[in-house]
């Protein structure tokens, strides 16, 4: 049966590589013969770690992840890494330094400021995160525990065009929302976390690519479960893992392959987000992108119209044609496109029409 697929612009969990569904369907009811669903299996028997450790190899693969790196699936979403970082990191008598680009970087500020002494190293607040700060004007001393930055701004739609050297000084980013969307440095890097469900899988689990000299120095005392050396030492099996998700993240990375990785998505993810920028650039003021131009995202496309009675005109006539998860975060309104590495490039060109044709009739 052939099924009706919408224009998928959630901001997440978000669009899926279709072929990647469609083998969890073939799959669903007897894994590789087993007579199981994979979320049937014990996450101790070998037909699940098997699972676990092409997941964990296509990341390390993908991503160019160096040696002297761990990949762990954690829980809990993007949002306990916000908790877990300061209380890993942050010992009494040091200070981190977090970089503010939207309201997931004041949600990591304000976690820690909760377990430990933070301090702002740059603000894009007072453009309404439009921008994000330049890597040279950074303000931090030598000694700073470790920068926080979060690479993309899901809600805001801007992203870090290039990543700062912070020498000894550990760089921490949240990934979130466009991890493996190119290709990128990762030994710039003492920690990355990103949950998964926009760019890597569906919701449920998180990856962190932590480095091997950053895990030693982690504070012993916190909580089993709250250490990252747990799911270290036992390869993220320490307990009972998130296996469906799992699974679906080495079957989104096997696609990701076929594509030709981060660099062959990073050119498709170019050409999607041009699609709609050009739009945008194109209309007169009729569409107005958020994000300055050199501070844009590929992966959050956002703009508004005129009024809120415009842009809920163009929203209704959007859902119409079949297109989903257009509309703003709540927290700022107006619209925003999520084009992540699964949607489709005929989706953005489905949007592209939507919005010369909207202008047309509405000018
Ligand atoms: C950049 C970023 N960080 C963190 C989060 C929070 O993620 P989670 O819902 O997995 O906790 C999000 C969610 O959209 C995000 O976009």
């Amino acid at each position: 049966m052939k099924s009706k697929r919408v224009y998928n612009f959630n901001a997440g969990p978000a669009a899926l590589p279709l072929t990647a569904l469609q083998k969890a369907q073939a799959e669903l009811l007897d894994f590789n013969g087993t007579g199981m669903s994979v979320m049937e299996l014990s996450h101790r028997s070998k037909e699940y770690e098997a699972v676990h450790n092409r997941a964990i190899e296509l990341l390390r693969e993908l991503l160019a992840i160096p040696a002297g790196y761990e990949v762990l699936f954690l829980q809990g979403g993007a949002s306990l890494q916000f908790a877990m970082v300061p209380l890993n990191f942050l010992p009494a008598g040091a200070k981190a330094g977090y970089v503010m680009t939207g309201v997931w970087a004041e949600k990591a500020y304000a976690e820690a400021e909760r377990l430990g002494e933070v301090f702002v190293a740059a603000s894009a607040k007072a453009g309404n995160y439009r921008s994000i700060p330049a890597v040279d004007k950074l303000q931090y001393d030598a000694d700073t525990a470790y920068l926080h930055i979060t690479s993309n701004n899901t809600i805001f739609g801007t992203a870090w065009q290039n990543f700062p050297d912070t020498g000894v000084v550990p760089l921490i980013a949240d990934m979130s929302s466009d991890i493996l969307s190119k290709p990128f440095d990762v030994s710039k890097f003492a920690l990355i976390y990103a949950g998964a469900q926009k760019n890597l899988g569906p919701s449920g689990v998180t990856v962190v690519i932590i480095r091997r000299d950053l895990l030693e120095k982690a504070n012993q005392k916190v909580p089993t479960m709250l250490r990252y050396g747990t799911f270290a030492k036992d390869n993220s099996l320490y307990n009972t893992p998130p296996t469906f998700s799992i699974y679906m993240i080495k079957l989104m990375l096997e696609w990701v392959k076929e594509q030709g990785g981060a660099a062959a998505l990073y050119q498709q993810n170019q050409r999607k987000a041009a699609l709609i920028y050009d739009a945008i650039d194109a209309s007169n003021g009729f569409y107005l992108g958020h994000a300055q131009p050199d501070a844009r995202s590929l992966m959050n496309i956002t703009f508004r119209l005129a009024n809120e009675a415009l842009e809920n005109k163009f929203l209704d006539t959007a859902k119409k044609l079949g297109f989903v998860g257009l509309a703003g975060h709540r927290s700022v309104g107006g619209c925003r496109a999520s084009a992540y590495n699964a949607v489709p490039y005929e989706s953005c060109q489905a949007l592209r029409e939507l919005m010369l044709s909207f202008h047309r009739e509405n000018a």
